[in-house]
């Protein structure tokens, strides 16, 4: 090191940096401060260098003059290309003009790493920022709606914990389908094979019994060929277990945590959300109940808007789409025939074709939420699987539930990208994830 660049190292030490939010917040103004980040955009004119400085808080005009500093450095500051990482010092002041209303005027600068020529440039393809992910997530969008998945994942653990849920792991290597032969990705297991999980539920069954309530936050497995905007091959799965509960229970466990997971993303991400263009009032205007129904209902509903859909069928997306404009909350969609659910599903005691469960459908996502009361009686659950073509003795562990004590339970599933995808109101689902897993593509 030289002694000039000993210096600089010196004043630019470890130690001081501020965020740039709170130089746009107006907490520093008039003082000199230092910032560490990225060039997100450069713009000289003679003498002077504009350079925009991004950290993960926000970005923020670093302006840099000729006359004020040695003019190799400006040069070389001059040449950086974006994404260069730097440390900028300086004194920040008001200015209109910069975006964000202010700007740091530059005394001293350390240059980390200058950037090759960044691949990513403005309007491309969704497939090269596909390609480039792991460069595309700096950008401003990624991050905004990253910064909301972390308070989603937050405010799950927050419901469920201040509600008394203890949180339970299951394996993701896992010899049973939970839900349906058609969706399992095969793993090699030494000479055996087992699969990736679909869910946590058939162990969170066997939990209870020792451990009471349980909720966990996990990814599972699909592998769902159909290339919808709402489907991924491996998305992060929030389910829940609760002994003793009904449907009204997991009801009401439903939209708890739904209304908790807006509030808490209305506390934290507002600005996020104004610059996903998010309708925020319809977002703030959420309150219990939501509307609930029986699939019976939703059918005749849906026959009197003119959609084609017959008894006994499962909705796609133009049923769910017309169904959720209909409400101006999330909807409870119950009692769906037992045809077209889970094996493990209750039949309503006053109607055995139907199922206690329900869907928690959303305007532009569809299903939020899956969720039923548990068939209790070892028999009926043998019966279940074997109408589903399983070999009940695969299941053999599980049966043993319905074994010893068997309890009344109830649970659900809520996909986390999905909330996201509706929260910001994303076109597709693999932008509420970091690295999305569809049928064609699991890279990078
Ligand atoms: O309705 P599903 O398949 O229900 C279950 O897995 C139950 N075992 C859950 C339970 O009772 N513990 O899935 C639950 C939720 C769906 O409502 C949906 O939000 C989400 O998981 N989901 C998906 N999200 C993204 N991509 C996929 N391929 C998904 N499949 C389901
Ligand atoms: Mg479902």
């Amino acid at each position: 090191m030289t002694e000039e660049e000993k210096a600089v190292a010196d004043s630019l030490g470890k130690k001081g940096f501020v965020a740039i939010e709170k130089i746009l917040e107006g907490k520093h103004t008039g003082d000199e401060v230092k910032i560490r980040g990225w060039i997100h955009r450069t713009r000289d004119i003679g003498n002077m260098a504009f350079l925009n400085v991004r950290d993960p808080s926000g970005i923020v005009q670093a302006t840099f003059s000729k006359d004020d500093m040695d003019e190799d450095k400006f040069e070389e500051v001059k040449d950086l290309l974006v994404e260069s990482s730097l440390k900028v010092k300086g004194e920040v002041a008001e200015d209109e003009r910069a975006p964000g209303g202010y700007e740091l005027r530059v005394t001293d600068v350390e240059i980390v790493h200058a950037s090759e020529d960044f691949p990513i440039h403005k309007d491309q393809s969704v497939e090269h920022l596909l390609d480039n992910r792991h460069l595309w997530i700096r950008s401003t969008e990624m991050r905004d709606i990253l910064n909301v998945r972390s308070t989603v994942f937050g405010a799950i653990h927050e419901f469920f914990r201040k509600e008394g849920y203890k949180e339970f792991q299951s394996p993701i290597l896992t010899p049973l389908a939970c839900e349906g032969g058609a969706t399992l990705f095969p793993v090699e297991y030494f000479d055996d094979h087992v699969y990736l999980t679909q869910s946590w539920q058939l162990y969170a069954e066997a939990g209870i019994f020792g451990t009471g309530d349980i909720y966990t936050i996990a990814p599972s497995f699909r592998a769902e060929k159909s290339r919808t905007p709402r489907h991924l091959t491996e998305y992060w799965h929030a389910e829940v277990e609760g002994l003793w509960h009904d449907l009204d229970d997991i009801i009401e466990l439903g939209e708890g945590l739904v209304l908790h997971i807006v509030d808490r993303v209305l506390e934290e991400n507002e600005e996020e959300l104004e610059r996903l263009e998010v309708d925020l009032d319809y977002l703030k205007g959420l309150e219990a109940p939501f509307p609930i129904i029986t699939y019976e209902e939703a059918v005749s509903k849906l026959q009197e808007e003119g959609i084609d859909v017959t008894y006994g069928e499962d909705f796609g997306v133009p049923e769910e789409k017309k169904l959720t404009s209909l409400f101006d909350k999330p909807v409870f969609v119950t009692h769906y025939p037992k045809e077209i659910k889970a094996f493990y599903m209750k039949r309503a005691g006053e109607d055995d074709t139907k199922v206690l469960g329900y869907d928690l459908m959303v305007p532009h996502v569809g299903e939020l939420i899956g969720g039923s009361v548990r068939e209790t009686d070892v028999d009926s659950m043998i019966r279940r699987l074997e109408e589903g073509g399983e070999d009940p003795s695969i299941y053999d562990w599980f049966l043993d539930t319905r074994r010893y004590g068997s309890v009344p339970h109830a649970g659900y599933g809520l996909g986390i990208e999905r909330v996201i995808m509706w929260l910001c109101d994303l076109d597709h689902i693999r932008d509420a994830i970091p690295f999305p897993r569809t049928p064609n593509r699991y890279r990078p």
